[in-house]
């Protein structure tokens, strides 16, 4: 089945929301045991969950991670309801992929969240694979401007691309293309795969063509091999072979903690609670992704949004609380909160 880029979002959206097991739900961060505390030392209220990410200040280290990067009304009510939320509760937002916007202007309403979202950090989207497909840095450069985003996501989706019946898998020579970017762009570049992680050599080479943040979005959560078989699910689609492939999270994130003097690192991928949010910032995340269990609420209303932000705030400072941990200094990489660095202390 080959569809144009507004026909495919839209059943991207549809198998998001309604398949059973788009969301691999492998719930790796259940494996981390932490080290409780009955004698915490701390009110409840002196908790501070708050923090900055590019310049901005956020209530609690949440990012709405990228998505929907289609256009039409229905797409266009999903993003702004997931902006106002985010401005309302105070984390930061990311568009899906602003692809269509090049080749579609008319998709600009579906896009033009910074009225929505004026106070929060507001990220564009865009697949790295599209450097070799003839979109230049300066037309990048020009929507990010128009949009007034504080950063690029930049997405490496080799898996989903494989698999997608129309997709585009020329992932050679990308590196020196990304350098380019990175160097025209005035604003930060954050790397991202889509649900397959991202291993150390690659954060290596990303970090050589300059890029200080990277999204590891691992696997356990949302899987695009399996969206993409959703779409033409037959025996010859390896889709489905493929659904559980990638770094799983909380790997990803031990995997690249050397690097933490260099790159900022944003877990995402299966991350579903406050309790994973607090897993990942130990083991190295200074902010944490969630997509697709936002979708739904973001189908609804902006308030649906604004109860599933401050469900997960209560739970991530509940689990602060907890593990004795007052500020995110305390929580970010401290590797003494985990029962085995107790073990093997
Ligand atoms: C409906 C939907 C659309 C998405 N669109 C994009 C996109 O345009 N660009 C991108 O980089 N990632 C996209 N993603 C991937 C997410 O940003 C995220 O990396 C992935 O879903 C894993 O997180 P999760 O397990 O919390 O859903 C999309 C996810 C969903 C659910």
């Amino acid at each position: 089945m080959i569809s144009n880029i507004q026909t495919r979002k839209k059943e991207h959206v549809t198998i998001a929301r309604h398949s059973k097991d788009a969301d691999r739900r492998k719930y790796h961060f259940d494996a981390i045991k932490l080290v409780h505390r009955a004698l915490p030392e701390i009110h409840y209220d002196a908790v501070s969950t708050s923090t900055h990410f590019l310049h901005k200040k956020l209530a609690f280290p949440l990012l709405i991670s990228s998505m929907t990067g289609g256009t039409g009304a229905d797409l266009a009510y999903i993003n702004r309801n997931l902006a106002t939320a985010a401005n309302a509760v105070g984390v930061a937002i990311a568009t899906g992929s602003m692809r269509i916007l090049l080749e579609d202007p008319a998709a600009l309403p579906a896009f033009a969240l910074r009225q929505a979202a004026p106070d929060v950090p507001l990220c564009g989207n865009l697949g790295a694979v599209q450097l070799n497909y003839g979109v230049t840095p300066d037309q990048v450069a020009k929507l990010a401007e128009q949009l007034q985003i504080d950063a690029l996501f930049l997405h490496f989706n080799p898996l989903q691309e494989a698999i997608q019946p129309e997709g585009q898998t020329q992932f050679g020579g990308l590196t020196p293309k990304i350098k380019t970017l990175v160097a025209t762009l005035p604003i930060p570049v954050i790397a991202k795969e889509v649900g397959a992680g991202i291993s150390p050599s690659d954060a290596k080479r990303l970090m050589d063509a300059g890029i200080q943040y990277v999204e590891v979005a691992g696997s356990g959560g949302t899987s695009w091999s399996r969206i993409e078989y959703e779409r033409d699910m037959t025996s010859a689609n390896p889709g489905q072979c493929f659904q559980d492939w990638g770094i799983p999270t909380p790997d990803a994130l031990r995997l690249l903690q050397p690097f933490r003097d260099r790159i900022t690192l944003i877990a995402s991928g299966g991350i579903r609670t406050g309790i994973d949010m607090a897993k990942a910032c130990i083991l190295g995340a200074s902010l944490c992704g969630i997509a697709r269990p936002l979708l739904e609420p973001a189908c609804q209303s902006p308030e649906a949004v604004i109860q599933h932000l401050q469900n997960l705030q209560r739970e991530f400072h509940t689990a602060m609380f907890l593990l004795g941990t007052p500020t995110l200094d305390d929580l970010i990489n401290n590797h003494t909160l985990l029962i085995d660095y107790q073990n093997h202390a």
